[in-house]
């Protein structure tokens, strides 16, 4: 990693609602050593945000404001020659993203996203991964709720099987809480991109090589009761089982047969069906364009839960692990999902990158491929829970 630039971390996307709260979290737990900058299209606003930082660290009264637009390629050339890792959130990701991921592969600087667009992900594999191998940089997309919590958590699940044989793990999500603008606007446009979304996977499986001589599969669940802790569960198609089994490929430890699932675990079946209608309609209306507009223009950016209403926020992810005739039960919970753990998430990443001891990697990476234990170590120091309740 470069070593000789004027910033460790560049945090791009700071005036919106997630990126002011991953500033605010630098501003309170980065290490005093850490030489780091805001980047945004709009100076005022990045005064604004740096004066709320002020307020909480005095000494980042003068925090260097970087003006970058995502329409002004040259501004992000700059932003990413002058920092070891660049933080984005930026989003929609699949509208706003890959002019940075592009400079970032170029430049060979650490790259890291809380994007949950699969889409997104797949064409920065294809367009950028093998210029991103050759300069060295490491493009760590979903370091926010989408993906860490599974993947950190069905790796921690597997190192606690033999991994000399088949291993599956099953992963259950609850989480309550509310979105923001930009969640809202990312979700929408995905759903009304699913033909993009499967061009993108296909684009990508005609150029990704398979693991060798290993099998690792992220397949479908079906609707029905857990037993190990009586909720319903139905299956999941968010990014996160892809992610999981992504690390799978990449790190021997899962062993020569990986199988994960995913799912929404519920107190009630009715609530199961429910929910599933919803997304379902939902799914329907943004893909017919005046009621798309309609949904989109319901939240503006910039807006999102409050301080009280994230406070009330929380989330839990269960694992069923089993493997070598063993089988355990771990947990990963903690606060606010989708904002105040996301912004933490994504700020220890941005700082494993920065600082930590981690295997030689490069490319389009996994948070567990490119930072594992490392990065687990921070966030269970940064309170974030990773218990087995059960082996
Ligand atoms: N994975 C997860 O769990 C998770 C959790 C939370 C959020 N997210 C994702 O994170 C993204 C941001 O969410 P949010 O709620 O923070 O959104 P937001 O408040 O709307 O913030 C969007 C940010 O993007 C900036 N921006 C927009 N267009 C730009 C351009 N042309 N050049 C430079 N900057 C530009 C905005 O700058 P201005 O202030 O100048 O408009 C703002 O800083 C979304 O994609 C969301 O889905 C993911």
């Amino acid at each position: 990693m470069p070593t000789d630039r004027p910033y460790d971390l560049v945090l791009f996307g700071a005036t919106g609602f997630t990126g002011g709260l991953t500033a605010e979290y630098l501003a309170r737990h980065a290490p005093d050593r850490l030489r780091w900058a805001l980047a945004g299209r709009n100076p005022a606003k990045l005064a604004a945000v740096r004066e709320r930082l002020a307020a909480i660290d005095p000494g980042l009264a003068e925090l260097p404001l970087l003006t970058a637009d995502v329409t002004d390629p040259a501004s992000l050339r700059a932003v990413a020659e002058s920092a070891r890792v660049v933080a984005t959130t930026v989003g929609p990701y699949v509208h706003h993203g890959e002019p940075l991921v592009a400079a970032c592969a170029a430049a060979g600087t650490d790259y890291v996203d809380i994007t949950g667009e699969s889409e997104f992900v797949d064409l920065m594999y294809v367009r950028h991964h093998a210029e991103a191998v050759r300069t060295g940089a490491r493009l760590v997309h979903a370091c926010g709720f989408d993906s860490i919590p599974h993947d950190l958590g069905a790796w921690y699940t597997v190192k606690q099987l033999p991994a000399d044989g088949p291993v599956t793990v099953d992963g259950y999500v609850r989480a309550g809480g509310r979105f923001s603008a930009g969640t809202y606007h990312s979700a929408l446009t995905a759903f009304a991109r699913t033909g993009e979304m499967s061009r993108a996977a296909r684009a990508r499986r005609a150029v990704e090589p398979r693991p060798d001589g290993r099998r690792v599969r992220a397949v479908p669940g079906r609707v029905g009761r857990v037993r190990e802790f009586g909720q319903w569960a139905a299956p999941l198609p968010t990014i996160d089982p892809q992610i999981v089994r992504r690390s799978a490929a990449a790190r021997p430890e899962y062993g020569p047969d990986f199988r994960y699932r995913h799912f929404a675990a519920m107190k009630r079946l009715p609530t199961v069906l429910v929910s599933g209608v919803g997304l379902a309609a939902v799914v329907g209306l943004v893909k017919v364009p005046p009621t798309r507009r309609w949904l989109l223009g319901r939240l503006a950016s910039g807006q999102g839960p409050s301080a009280e209403q994230r406070a009330k926020s929380w989330f839990r992810v269960r694992f069923v692990g089993a493997g070598g005739g063993r089988r355990v039960v771990t947990e990963v919970a903690g606060g606010d999902p989708g904002y105040d753990e996301t912004a933490k998430m994504l700020a220890e990443s941005a700082l494993c990158l920065a600082f930590d001891d981690l295997p030689e990697t490069a490319g389009q990476l996994t948070p567990v491929a490119a930072m594992g234990d490392a990065l687990l170590e921070r966030l269970v120091r940064a309170g974030i829970t990773f218990r087995t309740l059960t082996a």
